[in-house]
Parts: C-alpha cells; sequence; structure tokens
C-alpha cells in the first residue's frame, strides 16, 4: 500500500473546516436543521474535532473540522488531516475554510494519519479518502508520506525480522525500484576495506555487519546521508538494563530515517547526486565482543578507547563519515538514534542538531517550521574537546561525568569529518511514545522533512 489522495470527484462529500473564531458566522449561513444540529452536538471546533452533517435522509452530506484556535494550534501539528482519516467511507474534499497556507498540513496530515502497520497484524485502513487540497503539490506530499512509511516500517520491525542483512535487503528494495547502484561490504570484508569499528562493533553478533553503499544521479549537487543501522542495541559487555534496552529495534531509526528520506528524493526525481551509507551492525554481547577498555583503531587512524560498548553508534558512524569524507560532499548529514541526552534535552517531538553552519541552522530551523518538523540546534561547543580527549588513545568513545552527553557525542563524530560546514549531524529519538495526530504510536522519523523542504536553498536546487 502506498500513501495516496483519492482522484478529484464530484461526489467527494465537502469538509468545513472551521475555527472557534468562524463557527458562529458559518452557522448562520447554514439552514436551521444544519445550524440547530451543530449547535445541540456541542460542537467548538477543537483542534481535530469532526462532526458528520446529515441530509434530509439522514445520510453524510458533509462534515465540519475544527482546526482550533491560534493558542490551540501552536500545541499540536496535523490536527485537521488526521481528523478526515477518521471519517466514514467515502471520498471528502476541502470545500469551505482550509486556509492555503494550511493546505499542504492538510493533506500531508491525513496521509501520514493513513499510516498502518500491518506486518504481524492486518488492521482495518482508514475508511476516509481525501480528494488533494487545492494548490497543493499531490506527487510531493505522496513522496514524503512513503519515504515515512518506509521509515515507520522500518522502525517498527523488531530485530527479530530486521537485522543487518534485512535492513541491507531493504535498501536493495529500495535501490531496484529506483535503480539506484549498490554495494555492501559485509562480515571479514570489513577489515579488508578497512572499517575496523563497523566490525569491532558487529562482530560479536552471529549476525554479520556491514556497510550499505547507495548511489543515485548523475547531475546535481552532492548530498550523502550517514544512517545509524543499529538493528538492536543491548550496550555489549556494557549490557544495558531491561527498561533502557527494551526500545532498541529502534536504534537503527537513523538508517529507516536517511532510507525514506533517499526515497522522496529519488522519487520526486530531485536534481542531485545521492549516496547513502548504512553501518547495519548489531551491538551483541559473545565472547567475541569488543571489551571496556580496548582501543579501536578506525578508518581514518585515529584511535579511539571503549570505556563503554554501549556508545557504539559513534564508532560504526565514525567509519561511515571518514569514509564520505574521501569524497566530501556538498552536504553531508548523519542520523542517528545516538544518546540518551539528546532525548533528555528536548523529548521526543524535536530533533536536535549540530552544524558550524549558521545559515544552514537557519534553513533547517525555518523549514522545520514551515513542514511541521520541528528541529532544534544544539552546538558543537569546542570547550568541551577535551572531555572527549585521553591519554593512552586519541578519542574516549564515552566521556564520563554525564555531562553534555549530546553534544560530546556530536563533537565525537566532527573528528572525522574535514569540513565541517558542510556536515550537519542530528540526534534523533525515532520514536512517538504515545499517539498523536498523523504519528500512532511507534516508529517516526524526524528531520528528514526539514531537511527535504531546506535543500533547493541549501544545495541551490
Ligand atoms: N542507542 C543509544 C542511545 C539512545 C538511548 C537513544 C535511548 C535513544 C534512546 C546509544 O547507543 C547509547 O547507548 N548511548 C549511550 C552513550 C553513553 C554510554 C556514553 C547513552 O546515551 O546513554
Ligand atoms: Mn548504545
Ligand atoms: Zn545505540
Amino acid at each position: 500500500m502506498a500513501p495516496r489522495f483519492a482522484p478529484p470527484s464530484p461526489e467527494a462529500l465537502p469538509l468545513h473546516v472551521v475555527s472557534p473564531d468562524s463557527l458562529d458566522g458559518w452557522l448562520e449561513r447554514q439552514p436551521g436543521p444544519t445550524a440547530g444540529w451543530v449547535r445541540h452536538a456541542g460542537f467548538a471546533a477543537a483542534p481535530g474535532a469532526t462532526l458528520l452533517l446529515p441530509d434530509a435522509e439522514g445520510r453524510p452530506a458533509g462534515a465540519l473540522i475544527g482546526r482550533g484556535s491560534e493558542a490551540q494550534r501552536v500545541r499540536s501539528r496535523f490536527d485537521v488531516g488526521a481528523a478526515v482519516a477518521t471519517l466514514p467511507e467515502g471520498a471528502w474534499a476541502f470545500g469551505h475554510g482550509l486556509a492555503a497556507e494550511d493546505a499542504a498540513e492538510a493533506g500531508l496530515g491525513y496521509l501520514l494519519a493513513c499510516y498502518r502497520f500491518t506486518r504481524y497484524r492486518e488492521g482495518p485502513p482508514a475508511a476516509a479518502r481525501l480528494v488533494a487540497p487545492a494548490g497543493v503539490d499531490t506527487a510531493q506530499l505522496e513522496a514524503i508520506a512513503a519515504g515515512e512509511w518506509l521509515t515507520r516500517d522500518l522502525i517498527n520491525t523488531p530485530a527479530s525480522d530486521m537485522g543487518p542483512a534485512e535492513l541491507e535487503a531493504a535498501a536493495r528494495e529500495l535501490a531496484e525500484e529506483t535503480g539506484a547502484a549498490i554495494s555492501v561490504t559485509t562480515g571479514e570484508a570489513l577489515l579488508d576495506a578497512n572499517l575496523p569499528m563497523i566490525h569491532a562493533v558487529g562482530r560479536a553478533s552471529p549476525r554479520a555487519p556491514r556497510l550499505v553503499d547507495m548511489r543515485w544521479g548523475s547531475d546535481g549537487p552532492t548530498l550523502t546521508l550517514v544512517g545509524k543501522g543499529v538493528c538492536f542495541d543491548t550496550g555489549g559487555l556494557n549490557l544495558k538494563p531491561g527498561a533502557s534496552m527494551g526500545l532498541m529495534k529502534k536504534d537503527m531509526g537513523g538508517a529507516a530515517t536517511v532510507l525514506g528520506l533517499a526515497a522522496t528524493i529519488m522519487r520526486l526525481a530531485l536534481p542531485v547526486r545521492l549516496r547513502v551509507l548504512i553501518p547495519a551492525v548489531e551491538n551483541a554481547v559473545s565472547g567475541s565482543a569488543m571489551r571496556p577498555g580496548d582501543i579501536l583503531t578506525s578508518r581514518k587512524g585515529l584511535t579511539v578507547e571503549i570505556n563503554n560498548t554501549d556508545a557504539e553508534g559513534r564508532l560504526v558512524l565514525a567509519d561511515a563519515l571518514a569514509l564520505a569524507d574521501e569524497a566530501p560532499a556538498d552536504l553531508t548529514v548523519s542520523m542517528a538514534t545516538l544518546t540518551g541526552a539528546a532525548r533528555v534535552a528536548v523529548g521526543p517531538d524535536i530533533a536536535p542538531f549540530f552544524t558550524d553552519n549558521a545559515p544552514l541552522a537557519e534553513a533547517l530551523a525555518l523549514a522545520g517550521d514551515r513542514v511541521r518538523d520541528p528541529v532544534w540546534r544544539l552546538p558543537f561547543h569546542p570547550g568541551y574537546e577535551p572531555m572527549i580527549e585521553l591519554q593512552v588513545a586519541d578519542l574516549d568513545n564515552a566521556p564520563k561525568g554525564g555531562m553534555a552527553g549530546a553534544i560530546t557525542a556530536a563533537l565525537f563524530l566532527r573528528r572525522f569529518v574535514s569540513e565541517s560546514p558542510r556536515y550537519v549531524h542530528f540526534d534523533v529519538y525515532g520514536w512517538q511514545p504515545s499517539p498523536a495526530p498523523g504519528r500512532p504510536k511507534g516508529g517516526v522519523g524526524q528531520g528528514a522533512r526539514a531537511l527535504l523542504e531546506a535543500l533547493p536553498e541549501v544545495l541551490g536546487l
């Protein structure tokens, strides 16, 4: 199933979008029975509230959807579009009241609310079909939603069915669909290819670690997306306690997000030369696991003391970023469920990002606001560089002290990139902890829509 709008049809029932302020005016223009029905129902135009409007035979003649007051609207997103997906069977089309600037959010909200994770249990699909709101770029919204659905499916699939090989297979399937080129380096071959930290993190699992390298496009600026693909993060020998391990199937959320974004970019045939790098590993426990105190020599040559085997994401990303850096792109993005500290700082809604490029940061923040994908810049604070430095090796993968954990992880990654103004790192959570409009509980993409929206400005497309 792919996210799609309904074809325009004269049979589509009208949706009237009203706010608490506009409701009275709207009611005055309605026939008496309609106005009476709405008043008796107590409809107050709260965000996402719906009310079916009957015709004389008791069949639906349309529906009201509340968009809430301005104060209510800033508290959530996608309410109007998600409300459409709850309506009864049939085609629906926005008529009265949807402001042009809200049309794209409403359309996307609908498509995102139609997402179901059906791999293990069928669920009823949304009954209502929405005709694309006037003025929106239908193909663009469908491509964005398709990318987001892919991201969610990949994250939601448990590690039992989403190991390194299955993550590779998902990338191969996408490459097949889009005509992208793909190469994969697996197991011992990682050592021959000088990707030692990807190997070290993944070697304890019977499911071989690998690096997926996908390329697409022949013209335009270059864009490299690097996604953390830790298919399950036990913590390694520094084993996570059960409560912290429970959700760690989502530790490939960065990979899932860049694959979703890549799918959107390729479907839209954006004029970029795209590269996607995914270190896909399982951070497991066995006799061959890397140990606390081990010192690894990275692809770049920097030595890294492993002071916590649970700080594995930065290790696999470091080798992938070093490889990316050998052919520097106009923009390199890393996307990772990298630290618990990021979640503590900004919670599950906001994607924190790091960059040394102020115009890029500004473009991302504005783009995120426009498309309702909230992002927030955190600093690559140079004053914390000593926290990742050690006496015996170049770098410490897990500084002690519990201070600034998202920043020190980001600083660690930056050591593997030569031109930091062309680099942005996202430390995402990748999971919607409780259902919200357009975002059922479960895997969720963050930052990808902000990036996509910012790309024309950032890359000069
Ligand atoms: N995958 C985790 C980070 C994570 C945890 C993201 C919970 C989202 C929610 C990562 O590999 C990790 O374990 N990081 C450690 C690093 C620490 C040992 C320096 C962390 O953040 O606690
Ligand atoms: Mn970890
Ligand atoms: Zn991890």
